[in-house]
């Protein structure tokens, strides 16, 4: 596609014009994400499953996500996608990848899929300074297939799998990859 342009976003450094579209596309994306991420009080989050009908929306999720890495894809001055993630993340259940880059969002607007853009996020995010943790960790959900067919083109193995965390039949699945070297497997 034409006309399409990505820019990395440190933290904290979006301008306010591009803020506002921001917050409008995270409105209408945030139902695409099993739970959405209007009922979520952080990207971390370790209670995802489905709230109940009624909750209250949250902009918590979005204040968060403002406080991460960002990068946003443009198209014609209006944002076809977005990736979040952080650059220093840590967890004790894969410590042996630790630092490591942390995707906590990605998402494209309805009209801009299947034309690459996640997959060029991907590669944005691969290709950035050697300084930074060489590995790539992430989260999303059992049933997602055109996100995991995604990573398994991009490389992508499951390292950790929380069964009927987000529903029942319904699993959160952590999936990882090395930048920059995708021949070298998961260490066991
Ligand atoms: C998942 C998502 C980010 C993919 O974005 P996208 O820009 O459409 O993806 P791409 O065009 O880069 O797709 C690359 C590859 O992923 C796979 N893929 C993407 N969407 C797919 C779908 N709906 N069905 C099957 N495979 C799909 C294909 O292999 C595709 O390659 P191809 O088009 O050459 O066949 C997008 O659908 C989205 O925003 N979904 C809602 C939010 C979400 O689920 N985010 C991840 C939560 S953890």
């Amino acid at each position: 596609m034409s006309d399409i342009s990505t820019r990395w976003y440190r933290p904290g450094t979006i301008p306010i014009t591009e803020l506002s579209e921001l917050a409008t596309m995270f409105a209408e994306v945030a139902d695409d994400f099993v739970p959405p991420l209007t009922s979520r009080a952080g990207t971390t989050q370790s209670e995802l499953r489905e709230q109940s009908p009624g909750t209250p929306v949250s902009d918590r999720y979005l204040k968060e996500m403002l406080r991460q890495d960002l990068f946003m894809t443009w198209h014609k001055g209006r944002l076809a996608g977005f990736l979040s993630f952080r650059t220093d993340h840590h967890d004790s259940r894969y410590a042996d990848l630790c630092p490591c880059l942390y995707v906590s969002t990605i998402a494209i607007r309805r009209r801009h899929r299947r034309h690459g853009i996640a997959r060029s996020l991907y590669r944005e995010l691969f290709d950035l300074p050697a300084h930074l943790p060489p590995w790539v960790v992430l989260r999303t959900w059992s049933t997602n297939h055109s996100h995991l067919e995604l990573l398994r083109h991009l490389g992508f193995d499951g390292i950790l799998r929380l069964q009927d965390d987000r529903a029942p039949g319904v699993d959160t699945v952590y999936l990882a990859a090395k930048r920059s070297a995708s021949a070298n497997p998961l260490p066991r």
